[in-house]
């Protein structure tokens, strides 16, 4: 019987010194971290460690460690923010627990409740509350990490693992201020397929990203428009949203399916549930409670897209994550097509894109409730 991930059994090392705090307006994502990481290590004979929280610092790794070798590698996004009362929270954790069971489940790494590796990263918070900026639009930005550590160039999965969570203060992800994203419809490179890895949040889905959106940014655009086939799935790092105007002049909502090609984002599920409640349970800011909005979780196309705008019916695009919160869509480029070219708006975004950003941060920061999603550490 090894011993199972045990968060009573942490022990915390405080930093003898502290970094100082960028300024909140300096900050670029991913760029400082805080003082102090959570760290833990399974091994097959003994099972977990005992955790401990401890100084931020350099992991030491046999270089055949399989997260090398083999990319054994997961990880997720939350956020921490601090709420007008002092206290810091945590949006929605129970749905980036269940992912990164998912995800470890696929590449076959160690189990453990994810129920203690919650205590061990609100703790981890509470620690480094200093670092959450009590600006708008700002938080702390987490990031739980598993790796697979068995030392051994044998073709196997990872039965010796290490799970470490580290934090960073972020704001706006992308510093194009008031200008909306443009988007490069990518068909020839493919981010995910069916039967593939691409609903798992896999460190390795992300590389094979990086020398298209390297082309995308010479072509002159900000983020690549992801296709399978003709089909539109995600842009960049994050999920997709299309607004269009019905016949009825209601407005449908579309995303792409979680059909396995899709990352299910805990962003973009909460879309889906505030434009569902919009008019009924609670209202979206500046747009007319008798204008219905209807979520559609279903496959569309770049030709459809193409469609909508030259019918005058695509009011609107943008694109959601956890990093990013929400971003406007200003144009998506195709190849042998003129650009779709998306009605303009002051700032960077549209009408409805504006009120799910309101409302989302809202409630992350504490100035609304909305059921259990906002959770105190
Ligand atoms: C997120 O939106 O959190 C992402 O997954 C994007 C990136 C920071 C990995």
């Amino acid at each position: 019987q090894v011993a199972p991930l045990d968060a009573s059994k942490l022990k915390i090392t405080l930093s003898e010194t502290l970094k100082a705090i960028p300024a909140p307006e300096s900050l670029v994502f991913g760029g400082t971290m805080s003082d102090h990481m959570m760290i833990v290590t399974y091994h097959p004979e003994t099972g977990w460690s005992d955790p401990e929280i401890k100084p931020y610092g350099p992991l030491t790794l046999d270089p055949t460690s399989s997260c090398f070798q083999y990319s054994t590698n997961l990880f997720e996004g939350m956020k921490a923010y601090v709420g007008s009362d002092g206290e810091p929270r945590l949006f929605r954790p129970n749905m980036n627990m269940a992912r990164l069971e998912r995800t470890r489940d696929r590449i076959a790494l160690p189990t453990f409740d994810t129920n203690e590796l919650i205590k061990l990263i609100k703790k981890l918070v509470v620690i480094e509350s200093r670092w959450i900026p009590n600006v708008p639009g700002h938080s702390l930005y987490v990031r739980p990490t598993m790796i697979g550590t068995r030392p051994s160039l044998g073709v196997a999965a990872s039965d010796h693992a290490t799970l470490y969570v580290i934090c960073c203060p972020t704001g706006p992800y992308f510093r194009t201020g008031a200008r909306p994203l443009s988007l490069m419809a990518v068909g020839e490179h493919i981010r995910a397929w069916p039967g593939g890895t691409g609903g798992y949040k896999l460190a390795g889905n992300y590389a094979p990203t990086f020398l298209p959106q390297k082309l995308a940014a010479k072509a002159g655009y900000d983020q690549v428009l992801w296709l399978l086939e003709d089909r539109v799935t995600e842009a960049g790092a994050m999920n997709f949203f299309a607004v269009v105007k019905r016949e009825d002049g209601d407005l449908d909502i579309l995303t792409s399916p979680l059909d396995g090609t899709i990352l299910p984002g805990v962003t973009r599920d909460s879309m889906l549930t505030l434009i569902a409640a919009h008019g009924s349970k609670n209202s979206l800011r500046n747009i007319p409670t008798s204008l219905k909005l209807y979520p559609h979780e279903r496959t569309f196309t770049i030709g459809e897209l193409v469609q909508w705008s030259e019918e005058g019916r695509l009011l609107e695009a943008f694109t959601v994550g956890t990093a990013v919160v929400v971003a406007g869509v200003g144009r998506i480029g195709s190849e042998g097509r003129d650009d779709i070219v998306l009605p303009k708006h002051e700032g960077s975004m549209g009408p409805i894109a504006r009120a799910l950003h309101e409302k989302i941060t809202a409630i992350q920061e504490g100035r609304e409730q909305w059921e259990d999603w906002s959770v105190p550490c």
